[in-house]
């Protein structure tokens, strides 16, 4: 009996497969795999790495992969040493190079098969990681902002108005040719007193809910920038209607989405005046979406992009940090409210800029 089934299973067994059908299975995987010579030669790429590197299978096979990297070396070296034994399999990171896109980075494992001087490579894509920690860190960041600001105003509210106080005591006893001296001293007084007011204001004004229509929130916000800058800007609409209303604060979120916007058509200075700049708001339903260390299943994209020269790369990874500014006169809050904004909808902004298309994006989850 037993010795039958054997026997059928033996008879049933598939013959052994030319090197392709051997590796066939891989095209099933997410993870990016090649199998290569140990001279680096590709002998089989699987269809998540055609996509990733953006290179038909028939264009890569039979090419060199060093080829495909920004540090072929490593590669190189580690072949040279996995050929000698060295190691059964070495991890290290590395960037794909691609075809028409940014090089990827990406995590390389690369291990021996059981074939003389034939290696698997498989590649993890690092994008999604780093992408959750620059979230996270945004996240955190935020937070700790919230709290600088209002201790530092509180800290300097207090004693401004004892400062203004006396200055206008003075002014009653002094010689009026020195009045000027204290006319400056009260007027900005007044002044940090409006800015202390504006940092404060967030956190003192209630949120009042109720139902958002994101379109309407857009609508406003591009009236209120085309009052502003009637001439040379052009403000394009891509809508998704479908988008379902959600619960928020209305005012909130044009003040957020108009903060983004205004920038972004203070930034568009030359290009207005040389007539072709341009603003677009679109709303998109993105799916599964994860932010905020959070997986939702439904989420609003509202991005609002602009042709400028793009955010200065001296300021790019604090521009949500209060004060920090790129204008001359700028008060460097725009941005730090509307981040707070947003994330009071549990929400995230994220800016991808480059000259000539710099992209804000807010997230809010959707019901
Ligand atoms: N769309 C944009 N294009 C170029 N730079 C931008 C854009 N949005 C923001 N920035 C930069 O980020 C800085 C911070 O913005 P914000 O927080 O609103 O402060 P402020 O507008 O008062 O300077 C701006 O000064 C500007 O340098
Ligand atoms: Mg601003």
């Amino acid at each position: 009996m037993r010795d039958s089934r054997a026997k059928s299973a033996a008879a049933t067994a598939p013959a052994p497969l030319p090197a392709k059908g051997r590796f066939q299975a891989f095209d099933l995987l997410a993870t990016l795999v090649a199998v290569v010579h140990g001279d680096g030669t590709v002998l089989f790429a699987n269809a998540a790495l055609e996509d990733a590197a953006g290179a038909s299978r028939r264009t890569i096979e039979g090419a060199s992969f060093l080829n495909y990297f920004s540090e072929p070396q490593v590669l190189r070296t580690a072949l040279d040493g996995a050929r000698i034994n060295e190691y059964a399999a070495l991890r290290y990171d590395a960037h794909l190079l691609r075809q028409g896109a940014e090089p990827m980075p990406v995590h390389v494992v690369l291990a021996q098969t059981d074939h003389p001087d034939e290696f698997v490579i498989e590649l993890l894509p690092l994008e999604a990681q780093a992408r959750q920690d620059r979230e996270e860190r945004l996240i955190d960041q935020a937070q700790a902002n919230k709290e600088l600001i209002r201790n530092l105003a509180h800290e300097i509210k207090n004693p401004l108005g004892g400062i203004r106080g006396a200055a206008q005591l003075l002014e009653m006893e002094i010689d009026p040719a020195l009045k000027e001296y204290t006319r400056v001293v009260i007027h900005e007084a007044d002044r940090l007193q409006t800015l202390v007011d504006r940092l404060l204001a967030p956190h003192r004004r209630p949120h009042v809910v109720g139902d958002v229509n994101i379109h309407e929130v857009c609508e406003r916000v591009r009236s209120l920038i085309l009052a502003e800058f009637p001439k040379g800007l052009r403000v394009v609409r891509d809508y998704d209607i479908s988008i379902p209303e959600f619960r928020g604060d209305r005012e909130q979120l044009i003040q957020a989405v108009l903060n983004i916007a205004h920038n972004a058509a203070q930034a568009l200075g030359d290009r207005i005046a040389a007539g072709d700049a341009q603003l677009t708001f679109r709303t998109r339903i993105g799916r599964q979406v994860t932010f905020g260390k959070q997986r939702y299943r439904l989420a609003l994209e509202l991005h609002v992009i602009d042709n400028g020269p793009g955010v200065p790369d001296s300021i790019k990874d604090r521009i949500f940090f209060p004060l920090v500014s790129g204008r001359e006169g700028g008060s460097g809050l725009g941005l730090t409210l509307a981040q707070t904004f947003v994330q009071q909808h549990h929400g995230l902004i994220e800016c991808d800029s480059v000259p000539g298309r710099t992209d804000f994006k807010i997230l809010i989850p959707l019901p």
